[in-house]
């Protein structure tokens, strides 16, 4: 049976009862940008934001997350609060503000320079600055400051996201005891080798067992942080109970595979909308009868770009008679551009591109398109359905949602995906096609199976896997943690 938004309103009724449910996240769901003389609101490229948004949509209350948008501030009440989503209000998001240096060290620096390349092996070495620890700090206070505010003289819960505040917690609960809270760790979490190189590894699991809960995607990342708390601090780590208890209170430390709304990327799909921009796609692209493959990314290290690239180029020399015959189109959203890894990974990209299309281009054909731009989720729908294939080629990935937005999307019961084995979403959709990013050969082998894969097979696959997204909804997470706590006695 799966989980429906109305089943997720009903759980949250009698469990939350008169609690204020809060939400918290560095990147907020909804970004107000001007655009000439227009304020204009878009969606940002963030897993997380996506799958939550229909969490809060069910569940209503309200949304902490930072205003980074440059029409933000001009949009927001005299308590920094809007009412969202723009076309069907329903719960609120408060905006926190923070100044160029304090996002520099917080978000830029520590979040994505230290915590970043030490949760993900990508090879990517982290850099530990004190500086930005410092202002790590003092801006994970700042969010709690409007947490505390949110809550007022309330009972609340709240549902911390991810590794930009993980000393939360234990900030909000230093002057509001009372409040509940669950954090979801959305990348993975790294072994003790990896994580020991940390020099503030202590505060900042010290900082996480602040929760009542603790979530990652997969039962391997829990274990890995119940393995790396008996290790470096001083705590009782119960393995049979899946709980860590220290200074007299303890942490359940849980699996939850985050989702989508499957129901509602199924609906979108079928609108007219789409099918337009279908139409536009192929009318722009002079697409023919051409094989499609896509990528969506945030133009991030730890998706494997280069490396699907390198794929690509191996699969057109060894198998020239489909030179002419395929388009893949990459959708890159730039992301985190102010620090020099990411401007080297486009510019890394841009060259690839360029070489491979130089190498096999002919007449008026190409064989990699690349789109570099923020692309409306219509568009985005549309190239979905388009594609016979579909490859998410990460390096490692806590569980990524691009594989089951594309899943979700393919109403028609077709098209094939590529997933990498390490991400976690592999762990459920076993009907993809698995590959290892760094086993070129064996990459470019599955482009042809993929290819060439009959039509019913293709179709008996995406079947399975329709049926495991839907059924694993992203509403069964939130209802799986919510129930969880409820067991807690909340
Ligand atoms: C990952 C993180 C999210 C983040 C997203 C986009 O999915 O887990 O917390 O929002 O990347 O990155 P950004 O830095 O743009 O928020």
């Amino acid at each position: 049976m799966s989980w429906t938004k109305e089943d997720l309103q009903q759980l949250v009724k009698t469990k939350l009862a008169d609690r204020r449910f809060i939400v918290v996240s560095n990147r907020e769901p909804y970004i107000h940008i001007l655009s000439g003389d227009e304020i204009q609101c878009i969606i940002p490229a963030s897993g997380l934001t996506v799958a939550l948004d229909p969490v809060m949509q069910a569940c209503g209350g309200v949304w902490v997350a930072y205003g980074n948008g440059s029409a933000d501030r001009e949009i927001v009440d005299e308590k920094n609060r809007i009412s969202v989503p723009p076309d069907e209000p329903c719960y609120t998001l408060r905006r926190v503000w923070l100044t160029k240096e304090e996002e520099e060290g917080y978000y830029l620096g520590f979040s994505n320079e230290a915590l970043w390349p030490l949760s993900h092996i990508a090879y990517t070495p982290p850099n530990f600055d004190e500086n930005n620890w410092d202002i790590y700090k003092k801006v994970n206070q700042i969010f709690a400051d409007a947490v505390l505010e949110e809550i007022g003289d309330k009972q609340a819960f709240v549902f911390i996201q991810d590794y930009h505040l993980a000393l939360l917690s234990r900030m909000i609960k230093a002057k509001n005891p009372q409040v509940i809270t669950a954090q979801f760790w959305h990348i993975p979490w790294p072994n003790t080798e990896a994580f020991r190189i940390c020099p503030w590894g202590e505060e900042i699991l010290d900082g996480l067992l602040g929760n009542d809960l603790l979530g990652f995607h997969i039962r391997y990342h829990c274990d890995n942080f119940l393995e790396t708390a008996k290790r470096m601090l001083e705590s009782r780590v119960d393995n049979e109970r899946s709980a860590i208890s220290r200074g007299g209170r303890t942490t359940l430390v849980r699996p939850f595979p985050i989702s989508v709304d499957f129901s509602r990327i199924t609906r979108d799909a079928a609108e007219a909308e789409v099918e337009e921009e279908m139409e536009e796609i192929r009318r722009r692209w002079q697409l023919g009868d051409e094989f499609i493959g896509i990528g969506i990314d945030r133009l991030d290290y730890t998706k494997g770009i280069p490396h699907r690239l390198n794929a690509l180029n191996k699969f057109l020399a060894k198998y020239p008679e489909y030179r002419g015959r395929i388009i893949f189109f990459q959708l890159g959203e730039p992301s985190r551009v102010h620090i020099k890894k990411y401007r080297e990974l486009n510019s890394e990209i841009d060259d690839m591109v360029e070489e491979l299309n130089w190498k096999y281009q002919s007449g008026a054909w190409k064989p990699i398109v690349y789109i570099r731009e923020h692309l409306s989720p219509a568009t985005l729908l549309a190239f979905n359905k388009l594609a016979h294939f579909c490859i998410v080629s990460s390096l490692h990935d806590g569980m990524n949602l691009v594989a089951k937005e594309f899943v979700s999307s393919r109403t028609d019961e077709d098209g094939v995906l590529i997933l990498s084995r390490f991400t976690g979403a592999a762990r459920e959709l076993t009907e993809a096609l698995p590959i290892n990013p760094y086993a070129t050969d064996d990459f470019a082998e599955a482009i042809k199976r993929a290819i060439e894969m009959p039509k019913e097979q293709r179709q008996a696959r995406m079947k399975k896997l329709r049926q495991v997204v839907e059924e694993n909804n992203v509403y069964r997470w939130a209802g799986n943690i919510i129930s969880e706590l409820a067991n807690l006695g909340l």
